[in-house]
């Protein structure tokens, strides 16, 4: 079985970025470090951030001091205004991916477009992008969304979650094109997200089993795992290298791995150096039923000769 793994698989930039930033405030043992939210959607890296001595707060409101991190996908300008008013320490982790799509859809939004939004609706940067628009912008996750809205629309500004599928948003501006009279198209799809998918789904149609790897709240790896499965590969989502079933691997040749934007490197490794045992123990396996066919001849023959002795 050759494992083969996906380029851009792990961390992009804004992850890595925002991890950096937390685990150097979490060296201050001095004051208290709390991220708004889990910083990245993957509880592993959540859970070693808390042994760091990092916490969690749901909201501003919870915290009096200290430090806070604002994660990658930003907040609503209504919370940073609150954060900015109390006595504490902000640090904004905000991808500058994110923020450009905040400010596209603020600048739509004073211009005077009916701001559109393709992607998740209750994810973190999608509340934080509609915040930037008084959330006054509509957010299309589905078709139904989309035919809630007037069939013609005058001016229509629409842009994209950072992580959204090209697919899916293609698919979108299509339609929009149909039924507005001035369309403004922003893609703000992050390059990395991009190169990322388009890498996954070239790996799983050249595979028969892809393993992607990340957590299940993660929108960017559930996206992942969706377009791996389109590609044709027999695909499984997994967070942790125990989920890895042998059954999936028998009789496979090639297996493809990929992961979401806020998986560790140590998950990665730990999936595929499980994935390397597993192949051992199939090898052996396979060695121990050629050898045990190998008697089998060979008794047979002795039998043989025995028999015309
Ligand atoms: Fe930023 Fe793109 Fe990552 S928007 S957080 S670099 S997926």
């Amino acid at each position: 079985m050759e494992i083969i793994l996906a380029d851009h698989a792990g961390f992009c930039f804004g992850v890595r970025r925002a991890m950096r930033l937390t685990m150097e405030a979490g060296e201050n043992k001095e004051e208290k470090t709390r991220t708004l939210g889990p910083l990245i959607h993957n509880p592993q890296a959540v859970d070693r951030l808390q042994e760091l001595g990092v916490g969690i707060v749901d909201t501003i409101e919870e915290v009096e001091e200290g430090t806070v991190i604002i994660r990658s996908h930003g907040v609503p300008p209504e919370v940073l205004a609150k954060a900015e008013d109390k006595d504490l320490n902000i640090l904004d982790a905000t991808c500058p991916f994110v923020k450009k799509a905040q400010e596209n859809a603020s600048k739509l939004y004073q211009e005077g477009y009916q701001v559109i939004v393709s992607g998740d609706k209750k994810h973190p940067e999608v509340t934080a992008i509609l915040g930037s628009t008084d959330h006054q912008a509509v957010v299309v996750e589905e078709e139904e969304d989309l035919e809630k809205l007037p069939k013609n629309m005058d001016k229509v500004g629409v842009i994209a979650q950072t992580t959204q599928s090209i697919k899916k948003f293609k698919e979108l501006v299509t339609k929009l094109m149909d039924r507005t009279e001035e369309l403004k198209i922003y893609n703000t799809i992050c390059t990395t997200t991009h190169e990322r998918q388009a890498a996954a789904g070239k790996l799983a149609a050249e595979v028969g089993l892809m393993i992607v790897i990340g957590g299940y709240n993660s929108a960017n790896t559930n996206r992942l795992a969706e377009i791996c499965d389109e590609a044709g590969a027999k695909t499984y989502h997994v967070e942790t290298a125990e989920e890895l079933s042998r059954d999936w691997f028998y009789n496979i040749e090639k297996v493809g791995v990929t992961a979401g934007a806020s998986t560790p490197n140590w998950i990665i490794k730990e999936v595929v150096s499980r994935m390397e045992d597993i192949k051992k123990e199939e090898n052996v396996e396979k060695l121990d039923s050629k050898a045990q066919d190998t008697d089998i001849e060979r008794g047979e023959a002795l039998t043989g000769t025995v028999e015309q002795i």
